[in-house]
């Protein structure tokens, strides 16, 4: 007989009953049913009844008996019928292997948590032993969705004549708002190289270069504070196109979520996508990543107040700000708890939180309703688009805060009355975001999305005159109010680029030491063009409906940038410190371990 497994934990069927087979892999359980021990042996594929008899074979039985969890077997032995003990529940639930023969090639200490797909362990103990977490099938579900991803992107973008390169990991820092990532060189003493944020400056050059549709599976690090789905390191699958107008980048990248959606999960989404313009967005939604599974939208009533008795909505108009309102329909019931909550929600945005009023059978009730007169109440009732029974919230603040405060309130209203379900997508284009947006600390404009990013034709004229009025030829693809990916189509004319370099206050010396090497392509022949990059990682993250993007990376760091697992970052000698030129002021402290 043949050394190797013959087939996988995951394969065997009543076609094989009578085939001896050897099969490898975990000890997931080991039952003793006095006489009879059942060992169920995982592997990535599935799981298989393994089964000794005392009254067979004696001796293999008491060893059986101690085979400790999560050792790794060989197990020689016969396919039978599990005839009446049949388990529906199982792949393999029609047969077992009857045992003849059981190496416990490796044994397995005490673990520090079952592997099982509903565990209680914490997140730490989990990265601690990931390679533990990561042999529960629902981790290895993951991680086998994400390879399919990353198969179905290379499938589909090759059919759109798109040729994958690779860019450099070492290399000069590409400002996407973000802190770099240095790496200090040891034969230039004082240099450093940087982690790229994006590949946006080569993917740009590679247009220039001829390469009408470039793609890669690019890894990206930056250094900012992370949340649930934000890395210090993660992949995007980056484009560009030559020649590209906005219109062909959303249908390419249409085409690709779609045949990921089709190919991964079976499930069909409509293309196109609903398009909505920022200013939309953020007047109809309070966010530039609207979640669309509800409808719900907010309502401006500022001018219903303009003669208000209400003090708290007096001092909001006098400062120019807003009264925005979001009606929850009475066929929902929504307590005076939820509202209580909800207000907490809008104090987030710095708002002073939320006052309300319910469209009852005599008028308006609630605490807003003895301040408002007859006529007041009418107009709010019709532009809230009120009818009776329909509770609405009211927040009052500066514009941006009241609009992003209801939007956050929206969201709070939409989870609590279980309208974000998350087998409904809800795709949409976000399109024409502000080229600039102010900088408080530093006093001026900063690129929104990135200063390569190319204004409206039609705004050209406001560049430095009214800067923060320029809407750039910029899009997102959002879904379920989770930003997937961004782009836009390029400045390709050197003279635009220069422009846009002076407004965000970077003088021509400093240009041409950063970036003069695109500077100098745009002047050698640079095509129009456009891309778009999507984050791999959400993408997953919706695709395994996972809570966090550390659930579909391998070896992912905690939301302090540590991986645990290798403990890392971690201190270096002084020997390889020398050799960089770098001396380090305070050693130890809270960097490291
Ligand atoms: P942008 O900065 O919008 O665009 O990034 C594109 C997408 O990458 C994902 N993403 C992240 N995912 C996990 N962890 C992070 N820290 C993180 N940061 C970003 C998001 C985001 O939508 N060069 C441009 C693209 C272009 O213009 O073509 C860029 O990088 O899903």
């Amino acid at each position: 007989m043949r050394e190797e497994r013959t087939h996988t934990c995951g394969e065997l069927r009543l076609q094989d009953v009578g085939k001896r087979v050897i099969l490898m892999g975990w000890a997931a359980s080991v039952r003793d049913h006095g006489g009879c021990v059942f060992i169920n042996l995982r592997d990535r594929y599935g799981i298989t009844q393994v089964k000794v008899d005392s009254s067979e074979r004696e001796s293999l039985y008491k060893m059986a008996k101690g085979v400790k969890l999560e050792s790794v077997l060989k197990v020689k032995g016969v396919v039978v019928d599990r005839g009446a003990n049949r388990n529906p529940k199982m792949a393999t639930g029609d047969i077992e292997v009857n045992a003849e023969e059981i190496e416990v090639m490796n044994t397995c200490k005490p673990l520090p948590f079952p592997i099982h797909d509903e565990i209680n362990a914490l997140e730490v103990t989990r990265l601690t032993y990931r390679y533990l977490d990561l042999r529960r099938p629902v981790m290895q579900k993951n991680l086998l969705l994400r390879a399919k991803v990353n198969q179905v992107t290379r499938k589909y973008l090759e059919s759109q004549n798109f040729v994958e390169i690779e860019t450099p990991i070492l290399m000069k820092s590409t400002p996407e708002g973000a802190r770099d990532f240095l790496v200090p060189s040891r034969i230039h003493p004082g240099c450093f190289y940087a982690l790229p944020q994006s590949p946006q400056t080569f993917k740009q050059i590679l247009m220039v270069a001829g390469f009408d549709r470039y793609y890669q599976i690019a890894r990206c690090f930056r250094d900012e504070d992370l949340r649930a789905d934000r890395q210090p390191e993660f992949t995007q699958i980056d484009l560009e196109i030559s020649f590209a107008t906005k219109d062909l980048v959303m249908q390419i990248t249409e085409g690709l979520l779609a045949s990921i959606w089709k190919e991964v999960l079976d499930i069909e989404v409509k293309t196109p996508f609903v398009r909505m313009t920022f200013d939309e967005a953020m007047e109809k939604f309070g966010s530039d990543k609207p979640d669309l599974r509800f409808d719900m939208p907010l309502k401006d009533v500022t001018d219903v107040f303009e003669a208000t008795q209400f003090m708290g909505f007096q001092e909001v108009l006098k400062g120019g700000g807003k009264v925005v309102a979001l009606v929850v329909q009475g066929k929902y019931a929504f307590s005076r708890k939820d509202i209580d909550k909800a207000s907490e929600v809008a104090k987030e945005f710095g708002t002073k939180g939320l006052i309300w009023v319910r469209v009852g059978d005599g008028g308006l009730e609630g605490p807003l309703a003895k301040f408002l007169s007859d006529d007041e109440k009418r107009r709010l009732i019709e532009k809230a688009c009120a009818g009776k029974g329909d509770l609405i919230l009211l927040v009052g603040g500066a514009k941006e805060n009241a609009l992003k405060a209801m939007g956050a309130v929206r969201l709070f209203v939409g989870e609590r009355l279980g309208l974000r379900q998350s087998s409904d997508l809800a795709f949409v284009w976000v399109t024409d975001f502000p080229m600039f947006e102010w900088d408080e600390e530093e006093q001026r404009p900063v690129a929104m999305h990135h200063p390569f990013t190319s204004p409206r034709p039609e705004d050209l004229d406001k560049l430095e005159t009214d800067p923060l009025s320029v809407k750039a030829l910029s899009y997102d693809v959002v879904l379920n109010g989770i930003e997937l990916g961004g782009g836009s189509i390029r400045n390709h004319k050197r003279e635009v680029q220069d422009r846009i370099f002076r407004v965000l206050g970077i003088d021509e010396h400093e240009a041409k030491e950063k970036f003069g090497f695109l500077l100098e392509a745009l002047e050698l022949g640079a095509p129009p063009h456009g891309g778009i990059a999507l984050g791999m990682d959400r993408i997953v993250m919706l695709l395994c409906g996972a809570s966090s993007i550390r659930d579909v990376i391998a070896f992912p760091k905690t939301t302090s940038a540590q991986c645990l697992m290798t403990r890392s970052p971690s201190e270096v000698s002084e020997r390889q410190l020398e050799e960089l030129h770098i001396s380090v002021q305070k050693r130890g402290g809270n960097g490291c371990h």
